[in-house]
Order: structure tokens, then C-alpha cells, then sequence
């Protein structure tokens, strides 16, 4: 029995996939250590295996139709779905997926999952047509930005005898994929990971009326801030103004200048993760005016704001184990992204190219990449979202290792 899986509540959903039969497997292995599993079983998922062979094998009652009156006193949808640790879908059918991506619940499975606030974990089973679809593909992608994820599907032989991807993961596949997910979860929160996240531009003023600013929208740093916290680490977020809504989780600080930025940063140390993704402005006036200027009385001199992420970075007495800065740039990307990390001694630099009006400041997408000590790594053009949670995978394995 492994000690990691030992009592942890898994909810299986099985749909109705030739692959079906492959769970039966998994419910074997999961069984063995020390898994506990409730299996809802789909009205296509009955065709392809029997209740009995699933009540028998996760030795527990079936989960079959959302109607049943026995079954809802003695635990309702709702209550079924905060039960878990996750929510397994294997095989989940281009049917299932495309009713989860547009928020249907229609039948038990559909609705334990709309309602649940579990990590929900998908191994797709299709043919390779049918996955490699516009229409499935483009609900893969607003599934992940759900943040649901994926296990497979892999490239093989499909029971159909046509050949491509669409062939669910095998049990130990599953089976591996599920304990890493543990793995990493549990690992994140014995460390007692903390995280500061920067986010927004800031404003700084020049007379009651006027300031400067610019078009950040904050978006990436603050799905960085919930991705973080999801994934369990105890997250601050000190966001500049921005008309985002604060995320779940995290310890929201609202703040409107650079300077203001800067002081909270300082009272939220020490952390062990820092990320600067405020587009913080690099210059304020010398002097407020406390009255409006009159057009005709002109004349104003620039001083530089502090700059938040070098002082993190060179903050010997409570620097961050991991300082992470992001990069706007137009031209010679790599180029200057490489001497900002060098010049703001951060561990790693994100950068991303604001010229192309796709990605960057006001969208939903972006592309970055990702320069650390020994390697670059692009992450081509996606949400914000699942920018953020591959930005968040790449930090919880650096402090897994
Ligand atoms: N940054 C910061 N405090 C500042 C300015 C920038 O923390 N006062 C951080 C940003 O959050 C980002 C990184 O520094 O992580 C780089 O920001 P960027 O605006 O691209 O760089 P600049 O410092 O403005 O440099 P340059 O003007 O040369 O592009």
C-alpha cells in the first residue's frame, strides 16, 4: 500500500468509451493502495461496463442517475462532489467534454463536477477525427482554462483500426499521473510555500486630476496569484488599480502608486517565491500639486519610482529563494530580456513581446518565454490562464526537486 494514495477519496466517472473497460483496471490499482473510490457511472458509460462489475471491484454502491431519491438523502450531488480529493474522468468522451466545456448538467456526472471545487482530471478517449476536431479542441482549451486537467490521450492503434491520438492513457498511465498530482500537491503544502505576486500597472499622479499610467490590465499576474494559490501555496497579491476581481485565496493588497507597491512588498516578506508582473510605472513627478495645474503653468520634472523587483533581488537579508521578472519588450526580445535579468539579478526573466497586439497588455492571450540560469523555454501563444499555470508548474518543480 502506498503511503501517499492511503485514504484518499477519489471520484471516478466513467463514460461510455470502448476504454471503458481500462478502469476497471485503474479501480484495481487505486484499490490496492488504499484508495478509496465512488465510481459514477455515465448512461453511455453502462453499455460498455456493468454496475455490478464496478460495485464489485471499488467494493462501493454505483453512482448512476441524479433523480434517485435514495441516493440524494444519503448523499446529494453536492455533497458528493466536496466528498473527494479529485474528480477522474476516464474515459471522458468528446460528448462529455464538450458538455463540461459549455457548463451543462444534465445528468450526475455533469453536475457533481459544474458543482464541485475539486481538481477535476480528464483522460480523454476518441477517435482521432473526432479529438483532433476544432470544436474538441477548442473545448480542450476552455476546459484548461477551467483549469482542469488533462491525462493523455496518446497516439496508437484505436479500436476503430484507424491510427492517431485519441487512445485513452493506459491504467498506469492514469495510475502514475495521479500521483504525481498528489505528489506535488502534498510536497507544496508541507513546505508551507509562500508567494508574493506584483500585478497592474500603478498611477501616479501629478495634480488632484491628473496622473500617469498605462494599460496594463493585470491579467497575467493575477492568474499567476490564483494558479499559485490553487496549487496551495499561501499567495499575497498587491495589485495596482485594475478592474479585475480579486482572485480566491489570496491575501489581496490594493495599492495605487509604485511607492505604495514597493512598501507593501517589503511588509509581506519574507516569501520564498516572488513574482513581479505589475507593469509598475518607471517614473512619478518630482512634486505633487496639491491644486490643478493651470495648462499655462507647465512644467513638470521627472523623478525615478523605486524599482521593485531589483530590490527584491538584492535584498540580501530576505531575498526570495526564487525571484521571477517579466520583460515587455518590442525588439531584440531575447537580447534585453537576457541583460534585464542580469542587470535586475532576478533568478528568472519572463519576457513578452507587447508589439504584437495578440498578446500582452489588454488581451486574454500572451506567449512568453522563460529565461532562467540554464535554459530558455517558450510557452507559445495560449490564455493568460494556462500561461499562468504552466509559469506555476515550472516554480512548484523547482522547489519539488
Ligand atoms: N519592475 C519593478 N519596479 C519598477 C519597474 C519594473 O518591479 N519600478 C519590474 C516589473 O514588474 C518587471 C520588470 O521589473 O518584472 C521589468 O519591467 P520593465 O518595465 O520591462 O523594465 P524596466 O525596468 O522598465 O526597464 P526598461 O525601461 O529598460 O525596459
Amino acid at each position: 500500500m502506498d503511503k501517499l494514495f492511503n485514504r484518499k477519496k477519489i471520484i471516478l466517472v466513467i463514460g461510455g468509451g470502448i476504454s471503458a473497460y481500462k478502469s476497471l483496471d485503474l479501480i484495481r490499482l487505486l484499490k490496492k493502495q488504499g484508495c478509496q473510490i465512488k465510481v459514477i457511472l455515465t448512461e453511455s458509460g453502462k453499455k460498455f461496463v456493468t454496475p455490478l462489475s464496478v460495485a464489485s471491484l471499488c467494493q462501493n454502491k454505483v453512482y448512476e442517475n441524479i433523480f434517485d431519491s435514495t441516493r440524494e438523502a444519503e448523499m446529494d450531488h453536492i455533497s458528493l462532489s466536496r466528498w473527494c480529493d479529485i474528480i477522474l474522468f476516464a474515459p471522458a468522451t468528446a460528448n462529455s467534454i464538450s458538455k463540461l466545456a459549455s457548463g451543462r448538467a444534465d445528468d450526475l456526472a455533469s453536475t457533481v463536477i459544474l458543482a464541485s471545487n475539486k481538481q477535476v482530471i480528464l483522460a480523454p478517449a476518441m477517435n482521432v477525427r473526432m479529438w483532433i476536431h476544432k470544436s474538441t479542441q477548442n473545448n480542450f482549451n476552455k476546459l484548461l482554462d477551467y483549469g482542469y486537467v488533462f491525462v493523455g490521450p496518446t497516439t496508437g492503434e484505436m479500436a476503430c483500426g484507424e491510427y492517431g491520438e485519441g487512445k485513452m492513457s493506459s491504467p498506469e498511465e492514469i495510475y502514475e499521473f495521479i500521483k504525481n498530482y498528489f505528489l506535488n500537491r502534498d510536497i507544496v503544502k508541507d513546505k508551507n510555500l509562500k508567494a508574493l505576486v506584483t500585478a497592474g500597472p500603478t498611477k501616479e499622479y501629478i495634480d488632484p486630476v491628473r496622473f500617469i499610467t498605462n494599460n496594463s490590465s493585470g491579467k497575467q499576474g493575477y492568474e499567476i496569484a490564483n494558479s499559485l494559490a490553487k496549487s496551495g501555496i499561501e499567495t499575497t497579491l498587491i495589485s495596482g488599480p485594475s478592474k479585475l476581481k480579486k482572485p480566491q485565496n489570496v491575501n489581496f493588497i490594493k495599492v495605487e502608486t509604485a511607492k505604495q507597491m514597493y512598501m507593501e512588498t517589503k511588509k509581506a516578506l519574507p516569501v520564498d517565491i516572488a513574482i513581479c508582473a505589475a507593469a509598475v510605472t518607471d517614473f512619478k513627478p518630482e512634486k505633487y500639486e496639491i491644486y490643478k495645474i493651470k495648462k499655462n503653468d507647465l512644467n513638470i520634472n521627472f523623478k525615478r519610482n523605486p524599482d521593485i523587483l531589483e530590490f527584491l533581488s538584492k535584498n540580501n537579508s530576505q531575498r526570495p529563494k526564487l525571484v521571477v521578472g517579466f520583460a515587455a519588450e518590442t525588439n531584440n526580445i531575447l537580447k534585453f530580456a537576457k541583460e534585464k535579468k542580469i542587470k535586475k539579478h532576478c533568478d528568472w526573466i519572463i519576457v513578452n513581446d507587447v508589439s504584437n497586439p495578440e498578446i500582452g497588455f489588454d488581451s486574454e492571450y500572451n506567449a512568453v518565454t522563460i529565461i532562467d540560469d540554464k535554459n530558455i523555454e517558450k510557452i507559445s501563444k495560449n490564455s493568460k490562464t494556462n500561461i499562468a499555470n504552466k509559469i506555476v508548474r515550472k516554480i512548484v518543480n523547482n522547489f519539488i526537486q
